[in-house]
């Protein structure tokens, strides 16, 4: 084992103009608001969206089921989370007897040194086979949505810098680069060549 260290961006997005189209969502998907009871539903689509990404290295709770769990329970039950934010999705093709869960994105709010409050999204995810097909960009409207009712006026994300597409994902949104940071992590050493 190593420690490494990954390059990752922060985003932010100014909420006082507007906001990016919303995007059609293909026929069988919805998107659902949060609530108490879907909190294991969000756990289970942020294990299964991240599980095999680079993102699990960076933080390898997103590797493991428990740890989505724990993460999970973390963002509601610690007293910065933002419902209005959160939203999960699902698709329910016809005929189908129950549906498939396929994205989620949580919001918190950071409190900043001189007193701002600054909305903070979270591992946004979808499944491996739902991707390309606007859910990234429906939930990232949802969620920014979200936190516009909620009365916060600038949202950041971060992400890690090799993560291309999501990187290029945000920017195509209108999210702006504001910060370098760097996040610590032990990896195995056959690894270490990718961060
Ligand atoms: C990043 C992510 C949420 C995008 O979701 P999505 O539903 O595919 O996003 P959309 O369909 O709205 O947009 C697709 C765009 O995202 C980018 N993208 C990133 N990863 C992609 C992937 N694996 N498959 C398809 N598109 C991807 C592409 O640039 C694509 O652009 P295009 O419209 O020019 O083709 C999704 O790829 C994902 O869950 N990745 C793994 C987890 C992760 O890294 N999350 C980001 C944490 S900061």
């Amino acid at each position: 084992m190593g420690i490494t260290y990954f390059k990752r961006l922060r985003m932010e997005y100014d909420l006082s103009g507007q906001l990016f189209a919303e995007p059609l969502l293909a026929e069988g998907y919805e998107l659902l608001p949060w609530s108490e009871d879907l909190l294991k539903d969000h756990a289970e689509v942020k294990y299964k969206s991240f599980r095999f990404e680079m993102d699990a290295n960076v933080f390898p709770n997103l590797g493991a089921r428990d740890g989505c769990r724990r993460l999970m329970a973390d963002i509601v039950h610690r007293g910065r989370f933002v419902p209005q934010a959160t939203w999960l999705v699902q698709y329910w093709p016809q005929l189908a007897r129950r549906p498939e869960i396929c994205g989620t994105i949580q919001g918190m709010v950071e409190e900043t040194g001189d007193g701002q409050r600054l909305g903070a999204v979270q591992n946004v995810g979808v499944t491996d086979s739902h991707r390309g097909r606007g859910l990234g960009r429906a939930l990232l409207h949802r969620s920014l949505l979200g936190f516009r009712e909620a009365g916060y006026t600038r949202v950041f994300l971060e992400v890690t810098a090799q993560n291309s597409g999501a990187v290029r994902l945000y920017q195509r949104l209108g999210f702006r680069q504001t910060k370098v940071v760097f996040k610590a992590a032990e990896v195995l050493d056959e690894e270490l060549a990718y961060a």
